[in-house]
């Protein structure tokens, strides 16, 4: 009986194969371009077992090697071409940004909420999009360094009594405050823990599989999204009662009017921006604080220096009985370096997804209508013609200009990342207080990582912290 079973999949699984083979074929001659090289793996499956059985990093450099800088293979139900040059992203990402759309699962799009600016295009997205840039712009965000610095100066010192804990998990707590600084401002301690604890449910259920069975990640999730748009309506009338007029976030996001005078976004809209924010801010951020807490560790001579350059700024404070200051922050040259270098070799965002709004021709292939499409930032990063070494953690390679399109830490073109300031401002803060006040020890396996969805060290870094000198 098990053999006439497997005998049937196995030829229901060949015809379907057969038939893919044929439509591809098909398209491999539209317009007379064909489809990039690659393989597809099985029909439906494609090459998604292969992926998850090895770490996405291998599978794609294995095939760049195998294919070159552009390929197709198929992965979560979908055909794909990768694309892993510094011109093929400025084609996806700026130039040709119009044929592709960004595309999300919707189960994620359900969970962060559907009209978060970075599921859109045209119009919409671009309004939205004035109105986050400006409360992430450089004079919006150099307001926060009293409160960025307080927070993650606290945060720290939590940490520093040599109890073990997860570096990645203590990184997030400083990222979700700092998140909630800059859209809300000082928010009452109340919502802020409502906000906490539902969040939290929500980004525990945001990779799970997604499914309506009550009891499941996902399902918890999908209801903790329900209880924060309730939480973030409350505190949406609260601020329109009290016409506070600030000019974070929310204050941007409630006082945008059209030129007609008329509200142009409604509460709907303005807590799936909330929630999209906090999304794109906590994980991305914290991923690469715990990174650069491991590069450091891993490299004395480097560590020392940097901590020469913050040892100077703490004595300055210190005999002028001072707290840390934006001026300050924008003058951390090696620190800098560190940051760019940690983002550099963690590329904890390995690439992007689009989706071919039509048939694209690039290089003489067919890109087809529908497909998703990938530009590769972590093999344009890892690629030795770029970034001689690559495996080497060397931040004196930023202390020249790097060529076009091969350094996109926070993507490219119109959809980059509106928070890229604000994310560098937050490490150089905690760098400072890292090396002036701390010695730690990392524990357990250091050198394996986990993707959780973005790559950070296995557990989260588990580590111990002690205050220097204690
Ligand atoms: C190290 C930390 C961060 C990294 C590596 C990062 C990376 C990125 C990348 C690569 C994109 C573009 C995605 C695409 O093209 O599909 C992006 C978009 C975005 N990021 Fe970040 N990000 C970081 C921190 C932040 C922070 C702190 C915020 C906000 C406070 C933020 C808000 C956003 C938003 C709103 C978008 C969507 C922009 C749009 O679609 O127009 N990010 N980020």
């Amino acid at each position: 009986m098990g053999e006439i079973f497997v005998s049937v999949l196995v030829f229901f699984l060949t015809l379907l194969w057969y038939i893919s083979l044929k439509k591809n074929k098909k398209e491999a001659i539209k317009n007379g371009t064909k489809l990039p090289p690659g393989s597809l793996g099985w029909p439906y499956i494609g090459e998604t077992l292969q992926l998850y059985s090895q770490d996405p990093e291998s599978f794609f450099a294995t095939k760049q090697k195998r294919y070159g800088e552009i390929f197709k293979t198929h992965i979560l139900g979908c055909p794909c071409v990768m694309l892993a040059s510094p011109e093929a992203a400025r084609f996806v990402l700026m130039t040709q940004a119009h044929l592709f759309k960004p595309t999300y699962p919707k189960s994620k799009e359900l969970l962060i909420g559907p009209s978060a600016l970075f599921f859109h295009q045209g119009d919409y997205h671009c309004r939205l999009r004035k109105l986050v840039q400006n409360s992430l712009s450089l004079d919006a965000i150099r307001t926060l360094v009293p409160d960025i610095d307080s927070v993650t100066a606290s945060a720290l010192d939590s940490w520093a009594n040599s109890v073990l804990i997860s570096t990645f998990h203590e990184m997030k707590k400083i990222s979700f405050e700092v998140g909630i600084l800059t859209i809300f401002g000082h928010l009452e301690a109340t919502y802020k823990e409502e906000l906490k604890n539902n969040y939290s449910i929500l980004d525990a259920g945001y990779n799970s599989f997604p499914t309506n069975i009550p009891g499941t990640p996902y399902k918890k999730a999908l209801s903790a999204r329900k209880r924060l748009s309730k939480i973030l309506g409350d505190i949406i009338h609260e601020r329109r009662e009290k016409r506070l007029g600030k000019k974070d976030l929310l204050g941007s996001l409630l006082n945008s009017i059209d030129d007609e005078g008329e509200v142009k976004i409604s509460d709907a809209q303005i807590a799936d921006n909330i929630i999209g924010v906090l999304f794109a801010a906590q994980d991305t951020t914290a991923s690469v604080m715990t990174w650069i807490v491991k590069y450091l560790h891993d490299q004395p001579k480097l560590l020392q220096s940097v901590k020469e350059e913050q040892e100077e700024i703490k004595k300055i404070n210190c005999e002028n009985n001072q707290e840390l200051n934006w001026v300050q922050t924008r003058n951390m040259p090696m620190s800098y370096k560190v940051i760019l270098e940690s983002l550099r070799m963690a590329s904890i965002i390995s690439f992007t997804f689009r989706e071919a709004v039509a048939d694209v021709e690039y290089k003489g292939y067919l890109i087809p209508k529908g497909w998703k499409v990938m530009p590769l930032f972590r093999n344009i990063h890892h690629s030795p013609e770029y970034f001689p070494n690559p495996h080497n953690f060397d931040p004196s390679r930023f202390e020249v200009a790097r060529k076009p399109n091969t350094f996109m830490p926070f993507g490219s073109g119109v959809h980059a990342c509106p928070g890229n300031e604000l994310a560098k401002l937050e490490m150089l803060i905690m760098i400072h207080h890292l090396v002036t006040k701390f010695r730690w020890e990392l524990v357990g396996t250091q050198n394996r990582v986990q993707h959780s969805p973005f790559p950070v060290p296995l557990q989260g870094l588990p580590a111990r912290f002690w205050k220097i000198g204690h």
